[in-house]
């Protein structure tokens, strides 16, 4: 996906303006499972802008917010295991709260 200054961002279905983009998350795409995230309401129609404006910031985003936001996504059931286990291994070698003293 790329984006430029005119409010075009290029898909991989094609050419999209802003508003395009904001009509599809708003009513969503008929026949093809893009559902409609639009409420009809103004906050809603404020949180499709905010979307849009996410989508288009993507392609221009640095390594280090790239980091960032990885560090923001939910943990899979596999991470939060991965946590406990450490937490686990931690406690028993002798570090009595599991290192919660270190990390607050
Ligand atoms: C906040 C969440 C979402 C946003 C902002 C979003 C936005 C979009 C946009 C902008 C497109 C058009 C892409 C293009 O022009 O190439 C698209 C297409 C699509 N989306 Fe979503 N989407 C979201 C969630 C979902 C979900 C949850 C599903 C299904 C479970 C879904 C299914 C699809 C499908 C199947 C298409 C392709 C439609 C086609 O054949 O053209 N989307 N989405």
């Amino acid at each position: 996906m790329e984006a430029d200054w005119s409010g075009i961002v290029l898909t991989r279905r094609g050419r999209r303006g802003i508003g395009e983009l904001f009509s599809i998350i708003e009513n969503g795409i008929r026949l093809t499972g893009m559902p409609a995230w639009g409420t009809g309401t103004p906050e809603g129609e404020h949180a499709s802008w905010v979307l849009v404006h996410f989508i288009r910031r993507l392609p221009s985003l640095s390594d280090d917010e790239l980091v960032r936001m990885e560090a923001l996504n939910p943990k899979t059931s596999e991470q939060w295991r991965e946590e406990e286990e450490a937490t686990v291994s931690r406690r028993r070698k002798g570090d009595a709260d599991g290192g919660a003293a270190a990390q607050a």
